[in-house]
């Protein structure tokens, strides 16, 4: 079978770019499936954010890698690059930091607080021995840090300050980052949205995927894909227009990365564009704003990164001051 002639998005309106097959968000959501967690994120939003002082910062973290299934079935996927180490280890640094953090994730990608223990090469067991009384517990040399750390998520997690959230496919992202937003937007400029999220930027609409499991026996297979409109524009300009917004931008040839973060900040009118490049983003961004011609860098050195220092620790003590003074100049702001 091929899924180009499938693939297609016919029967929806395009938007007028010139000979581009970009549909409008609100088409995209009556063409695709909400994930099944989609209620029970927003009962359990509800409540969180109840438990929130009025005065309370919060921020929704997006993280991780969305997928692109090639079969209603998902048998197959095109997945996009992503460890979710920038969101996790910003959520951790954010509620240091004192706000109330949302994290929607890739199941399976790094949480917060576990993402120490969820390296590819170590698995849980090598943290663990058996004791001679046939008892199981952890290696002294981690003792302390997982205590530390297990103490500190235990904290948030009961505090009622860190609310978790997963989705697999970019469907499921996009309907809770709408979902998110909407109930985020009353907050005002309290609220901030950090999108570290590595977010398809092409897939198939349902009704067009294949049912079952593609054939090998069918030969070639030829995919088009269509392109997913960008939600910045509706985030910003509908779902959460008083919110403080921080997206980010990933590219690997340098030539662009500027460029385009400039043009994503004029774009859409939100506040900040992170940029990185995917071989030294551990080590380097650049914070664009409209308010200044040239970015901010923030960097730690090979040193730092040795002994284990995280670039999300500057980085969101930057964006926590800038948020903060956004804050001071948009008293009870709200949509
Ligand atoms: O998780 P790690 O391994 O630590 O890696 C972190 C990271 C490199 C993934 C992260 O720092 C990062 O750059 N995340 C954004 C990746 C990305 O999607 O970049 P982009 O240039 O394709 O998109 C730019 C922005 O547009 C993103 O904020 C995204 O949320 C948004 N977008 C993307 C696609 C889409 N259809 N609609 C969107 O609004």
């Amino acid at each position: 079978m091929n899924l180009i002639d499938n693939a297609v998005f016919d029967s929806v309106p395009l938007s007028p770019l010139a000979g581009r097959r970009v549909i409008d968000p609100d088409t995209y959501f009556d063409h695709n499936k909400p994930p099944t967690n989609l209620e029970w994120a927003h009962t359990e939003i509800e409540k969180f954010l109840r438990r929130q002082a009025p005065d309370q910062r919060v921020v929704l973290i997006t993280s991780g890698g969305t997928t692109v299934p090639l079969e209603n079935n998902t048998v197959r996927f095109v997945d996009n690059f992503s460890a979710g180490t920038r969101g996790s280890c910003s959520a951790e640094q954010f509620l240091s930091l004192g706000y109330a953090v949302i994290f929607l994730y890739r199941e399976k990608s790094l949480q917060p607080f576990n993402r120490n223990y969820s390296e590819n090469t170590r698995g849980l067991l090598s943290y663990l021995e058996e004791t001679e009384d046939g008892h199981v517990k952890v290696k002294p040399e981690w003792e302390q840090k997982i205590r530390r750390d297990l103490s500190e998520y235990r904290k948030y997690m009961d505090g009622g300050k860190l609310l978790m959230v997963n989705f697999t496919t970019l469907a499921d992202y996009l309907f809770l980052l709408r979902e998110v937003s909407l109930m985020l937007a009353p907050l005002g400029s309290r609220a901030m949205f950090y999108l570290a999220a590595a977010v398809s930027d092409f897939f198939i609409p349902s009704h067009s995927m294949a049912e079952h499991k593609i054939q090998s026996g069918d030969g070639d297979l030829t995919l088009r894909m269509n392109q997913v409109p960008k939600f910045l524009r509706p985030l910003v300009k509908n779902w959460a227009p008083a919110c403080y917004i921080v997206s980010f931008k990933l590219e690997t040839d340098p030539e662009l990365l500027g460029p385009k973060a400039k043009h994503a900040l004029d774009k859409y009118g939100h506040q900040v564009v992170i940029a990185n490049m995917l071989d030294t983003r551990k080590w380097q961004v650049w914070l664009y704003t409209r308010e200044s011609t040239e970015p901010c860098v923030i960097q730690i050195s090979q040193q730092q990164l040795a002994v284990g220092r995280d670039i999300e620790q500057d980085l969101t003590e930057e964006i926590s001051r800038r948020h903060q003074q956004f804050v001071a100049d948009h008293p009870g702001s709200t949509q």
